[in-house]
């Protein structure tokens, strides 16, 4: 598939096919080293606010490890997934509809604060002021949680390459951005294992247009890199 418009592809998946985002992210981090850095910030935090919380992959196991999580996203169908799945988890949640740029939390409510693959979309949404948008982001993150609190931004970097990094200019300006306002990177190897090369190049296909490349790939390990990048609030 060929993606031309990656703005209307994008907002169209979170509208509409939440189940589908939430196979393909469900296949991502073969070697649990995502997993064990979310594990690393529940150890810190009784309170984490979950920034466009998606189909809850961060919400579902900070929850599990007891932290209280106040997820948002502008996307309703995204959280109705993220609803379903927390029904048999333990912990306590919410899941609020609205804007990262203007969090529906109190000043301070939270120990930490996650925002995994979203402020990157600005980059594409608001293609001339996203810096403007990332501030006001930034703004209210730290806005939510205390000071001395923890705060992590995820993004990708890069999927279907042999070496980390900024998958386009915009998004390494991003990361840059990131860096100049304190936040320290560190990467992550989250490759997607999917249940066969069939699934693999469907998905693949569905979500990036790579389904060409995971063809001639022919393997269900699909290389990814995660840029994670953490600092403390003021
Ligand atoms: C790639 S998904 C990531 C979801 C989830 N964090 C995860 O790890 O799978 C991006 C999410 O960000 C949400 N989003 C994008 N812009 C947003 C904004 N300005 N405010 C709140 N949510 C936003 C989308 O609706 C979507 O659910």
């Amino acid at each position: 598939m060929r993606i031309t418009d990656w703005k209307e592809h994008f907002a169209r998946i979170y509208a509409n096919e939440p189940d589908q985002y939430q196979r393909l992210v469900a296949a991502e981090d073969a070697y649990g080293e995502l997993a064990a850095r979310i594990e690393a910030t529940a150890e810190r935090a009784n309170t984490i606010v979950d920034i466009g919380a998606g189909t809850g992959r961060l919400t579902v196991p900070l929850c599990r490890y007891g932290v209280e999580v106040h997820a948002v996203d502008q996307a309703a169908p995204m959280l109705e997934v993220a609803a379903r799945r927390l029904e048999s988890s333990v912990g306590t949640w919410r899941l609020s509809v609205g804007d990262a740029r203007e969090l529906p939390i109190p000043d301070q409510w939270a120990d930490g604060a996650v925002a995994g693959w979203v402020y990157g979309h600005f980059t594409e949404w608001h293609t001339d002021g996203w810096r403007d948008e990332l501030a006001a982001a930034i703004a209210e993150m730290d806005r939510v949680v205390r000071p001395g609190g923890t705060e992590v931004v995820i993004d990708t970097l890069g999927t279907a390459v042999a070496e980390p990094g900024a998958p386009n200019a915009a998004l390494a300006a991003y990361h840059e951005e990131l860096e100049r306002v304190g936040f320290e990177r560190s990467v992550l190897r989250t490759d997607y294992r999917f249940a066969s090369v069939e699934e693999s190049i469907e998905l693949l296909d569905w979500f990036f247009g790579l389904g060409d490349w995971a063809r001639g790939h022919n393997s269900p390990l699909i290389p990814e890199f995660t840029g994670w990048w953490e600092r403390r609030s003021s």
